[in-house]
């Protein structure tokens, strides 16, 4: 049986697009089971549906709260059954209870190389210290801002006439490849966390 990803977009879904390629291969390993969106209108859920894949948009603004609203985000991945939870530009914060049921099996794509640039703003922070290499980073969430254990990261130079759109998308080429190697391996092999050591054999 392949294992089963519930992805969570917030935008473009480029990232999330490059994982339905991916999952179409039988020999993945993996079928993406739902995507789901914080908000309406985002061109990451058409991508779903065109693959055939189901979605649902889980808005902060519809409930009362944000914890009633973490609540129901759990939910909604829940009923998809998930082995893995992958937020793939989801530019949201998971709350406990969400962290509580899918804590260890929730991983977070990141446009900087982690614990430099954490938030929103990746690439423009890095560009703005003036970094001279940057790149990716995937982790598992935590109750952090972007501090989980890391899975693994890829390095992106920066070039001396980057600005945030060239740096960004550069990075989003070496974002595609290392999320769909490794959440590949992570599902077809496992994974061991020790502390903050994160293995696949
Ligand atoms: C990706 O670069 C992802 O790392 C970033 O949003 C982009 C989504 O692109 N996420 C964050 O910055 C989270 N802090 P996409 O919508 O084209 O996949």
């Amino acid at each position: 049986m392949p294992a089963r990803l519930v992805v969570l977009v917030s935008g473009t879904g480029s990232t999330l697009q490059a994982l339905l390629d991916a999952a179409a291969d039988p020999s993945y390993g993996a079928i993406v089971a739902a995507v789901g969106a914080d908000r309406e209108g985002i061109d990451g859920l058409p991508r779903a549906e065109r693959a055939g894949v189901p979605t649902f948009v889980c808005r902060l603004g519809d409930h009362v709260d944000r914890a009633a609203w973490d609540l129901a985000l759990a939910a909604e991945c829940a009923r998809f059954r998930p082995d893995l939870v992958v937020s793939a530009g989801f530019m949201k914060l998971a709350g406990p209870a969400f962290l509580h049921r899918f804590g260890g099996r929730f991983v977070n794509s990141h446009p900087a190389l982690l614990p430099s640039f954490p938030g929103v703003h990746g690439p423009r922070d890095a560009l703005a210290h003036g970094a001279k290499v940057s790149g990716c980073t995937l982790f598992l969430v935590d109750d952090g801002v972007d501090t989980g254990p890391i899975v693994a990261q890829r390095a992106v130079d920066v070039l001396d006439d980057d600005d945030e759109r060239t740096l960004h998308d550069r990075i989003k080429v070496a974002e595609r490849s290392m999320l769909v190697d490794v959440v590949g391996r992570m599902m077809r092999e496992g994974y061991r966390v020790n502390g903050r050591r994160v293995t696949i054999p």
